[in-house]
């Protein structure tokens, strides 16, 4: 059976007077997610704040809201984005799991009273392309009855064993699919790993050299490393955007950004913040460094179209240098121009 939409229709909206999807994923830098609790008014309170700081601001109405107040967080978000607390930010929300009493509440009030806020929706425990076409019909059928003009995205969170074996055929799945999370927590659980850290190193993933066994050294090792890789590898494959997840020591912030670089240098363009704190360290870690990007424009400058062959800075310099140099500049621009935003919107901000 071929499960494939015939490709001339790939495009087309999934029921009548819904949006057509978005050819290619937005590249606004989306360097951190960052999560807050809507229904903790306190925490609503500083949104505009985090409004101006975080590339984009997400409503977590999953793991880590109770159950008691699935409702009221639900409530918050459709409050906040209505109340203009949100307004000049990307908002995503982490609707809950859908195999959950709630998950249909989320998608349904989220859309019809706020769906004109929302870029993206990220969906927990995607576990193959059967979750994507159940969210994808139902949206495109909200999205018309809300008179939306935008396609809202799906994003998954990568966290269960039969997520990762299906990652290729999950980042196929739909042209509404904007990207993937990495979620070591969940993905620790479904696998029975024996780490209660998720997203750090553990001292008991190690190996030793072969030297004699009085001089031997031993290193940690990334227990996440393979699945990262694989997740990084589907979304380049099919057009998405790979992110890793959340760090939950917010009392670590070097190991936070460690984590993040390794995950920045595999080709990850953002993680999640779940405390303001980590804010600044994705946007130090996901920002290319002022001298990679400053040696790259020489690259551009000595082969402005990306033929031949040079010695640059002491490097042979091809065609695939090339394209990773201008891939690069043109994000650090764009991030650039949003960081000089934030600090004009941060200086207006202070003098209101
Ligand atoms: C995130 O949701 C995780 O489970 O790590
Ligand atoms: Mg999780």
């Amino acid at each position: 059976m071929i499960e494939l939409r015939n490709p001339r229709a790939f495009f087309e909206p999934l029921c009548v007077g819904a949006p057509r999807p978005a050819v290619a994923v937005s590249a606004e830098p989306s360097r951190m997610i960052h999560f807050f609790d809507p229904g903790n008014e306190r925490m609503r309170a500083k949104l505009p704040d985090l409004a101006r700081r975080a590339d984009v601001l997400l409503g977590n109405l999953e793991d880590a809201v109770p159950a008691d107040r699935k409702d009221a967080a639900r409530a918050g978000l459709v409050e906040a984005c209505r109340s203009g607390a949100l307004d000049g930010a990307r908002v995503w929300c982490r609707i809950n799991a859908l195999d959950s009493p709630w998950v249909l509440d989320d998608v349904t009030t989220l859309v019809t009273e706020a769906g004109a806020h929302l870029e993206v929706l990220m969906v927990p425990k995607v576990e193959g392309p059967r979750d994507v076409h159940f969210l994808d019909r139902l949206l495109a059928h909200l999205e018309a009855r809300a008179g939306l003009t935008h396609q809202i995205g799906l994003h998954a969170i990568v966290e269960t064993a039969l997520g990762v074996t299906n990652l290729e055929a999950i980042a196929a799945s739909s042209p509404r699919m904007q990207g993937m999370s990495f979620g070591p927590a969940d993905l620790a659980a479904s696998r029975r790993m024996r780490t209660l850290r998720p997203g750090g190193p553990h001292p008991g993933y190690r190996t030793i050299d072969d030297a004699d066994p009085a001089a031997r050294t031993s290193v940690v090792q990334d227990l996440w490393h393979a699945s990262i890789v694989r997740m990084v590898d589907a979304c380049a494959a099919f057009g998405l955007l790979p992110f890793y997840g959340p760090f939950g020591d917010i009392a670590d912030p070097e190991g936070c950004e460690v984590q993040f670089r390794a995950a920045a240098v595999l080709g990850c363009v953002g993680a999640w913040s779940l405390h303001p704190s980590q804010i600044d360290i994705a946007r130090r870690v996901f920002t290319p460094p002022a001298d990679e990007v400053a040696a790259a424009r020489r690259v551009l400058d000595a082969l402005p179209d990306g033929s031949g062959v040079r010695m640059i800075d002491g490097r042979m310099t091809d065609d695939a240098s090339w394209k990773q140099c201008r891939a690069m500049v043109a994000f650090a621009d764009r991030a650039a121009e949003r960081d000089a935003r934030i600090a004009e919107d941060t200086l207006t901000g202070a003098a209101t």
